[in-house]
């Protein structure tokens, strides 16, 4: 399966490189609970490397002796280690004060809890997830970075319009098959029939995201899946059936080019 999920990536990426796929480590500094300069000063002392990443607003490239999951900072919610791109898709959504936002696969709460530093803590954000383990660590990842403004219900996504809401945004950070920058051997596990499988329920929740969105409001859809059926053909559906279904920026992320996963993103708009 290797040379045919390579040969794939060669034709959608001609300078396609597997062995430059390198993920560099990322923090993203939590200012519900301290200011950036406070907090890269007492990681500076601890002999932490922090250097800013150029194309987000709150996040870090780190090298440390240590692993950053047990330090006092860490624990206090001071930052959120959170990989570049998964911080690009909360950016994008661009959520606003006082907003009604939906977070429809959002455990265990990377970008919920950065839609809430967003946001800074008001309006209010509808969290939901099916894996109750996983739902476990959205609560406690909430709690640890100080955010209050967020609901969490343990519900599949494709029924969200049992809420009875009209949403300002909605983030849909599908469920999909992963990248092999995160998960070994990924090739080896994966098949096209897996693949097409989550295609199927990406689209199903699509449609629920697009029909709880209120009109002029802005959905993101986001993978960590580098296959064109998890992506674009996603995407291309919506355009296809779903009316007002606007593409305004579509964008892949390969790991050579910004040391971040394998990412995929849209942004839609409902007209
Ligand atoms: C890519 S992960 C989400 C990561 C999360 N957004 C974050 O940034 O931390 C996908 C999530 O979708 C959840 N999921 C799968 N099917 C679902 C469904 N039908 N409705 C809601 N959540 C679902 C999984 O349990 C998993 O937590």
């Amino acid at each position: 399966m290797k040379e045919f999920f390579l040969r794939r990536y060669q034709k959608m990426k001609l300078d396609f490189d597997v062995e430059q796929s390198e993920v560099k480590p990322a923090l993203r500094i939590n200012t519900l609970k301290i200011k950036p300069a406070e907090l890269i000063r007492r990681l500076h002392k601890e002999k932490i490397k922090v250097t800013r990443i150029p194309f987000l607003k709150y996040g870090y490239w780190y090298e440390a002796p240590f692993s950053l999951g047990s330090t006092p900072e860490y624990l206090q919610g001071y930052y959120y280690l959170q990989e570049a791109a998964s911080q690009v898709s909360a950016e994008y959504l661009d959520p606003q004060k006082n907003e009604t936002v939906l977070d429809m696969a959002a455990a265990p709460g990377s970008k919920t809890t950065y839609l809430a530093q967003l946001m800074e803590n008001t309006g209010t954000i509808i969290a939901l997830d099916i894996a109750d383990w996983r739902l476990n660590a959205l609560r406690n990842n909430c709690e640890r970075m100080g955010v209050t403004n967020v609901l969490l219900y343990n519900k599949d996504a494709r029924y969200a319009e049992d809420l009875n809401i009209e949403f300002d945004k909605v983030l849909l950070d599908a469920p999909c098959s992963g990248n092999f920058c995160i998960e070994e051997d990924w090739f080896n596990k994966r098949t096209l029939e897996d693949i097409q499988q989550n295609s199927r329920k990406q689209k199903e929740l699509l449609r629920t995201a697009f029909s709880v969105l209120k009109k002029g409001g802005r959905l993101v859809y986001s993978t960590c899946s580098l296959e064109p059926e998890e992506d674009e053909e996603v995407v291309n559906w919506g355009r296809a059936e779903l009316e007002g279904f606007i593409v305004k920026k579509e964008e892949r992320f390969w790991p050579q080019d910004k040391q971040t996963q394998g990412f995929y993103i849209s942004v839609i708009e409902k007209k």
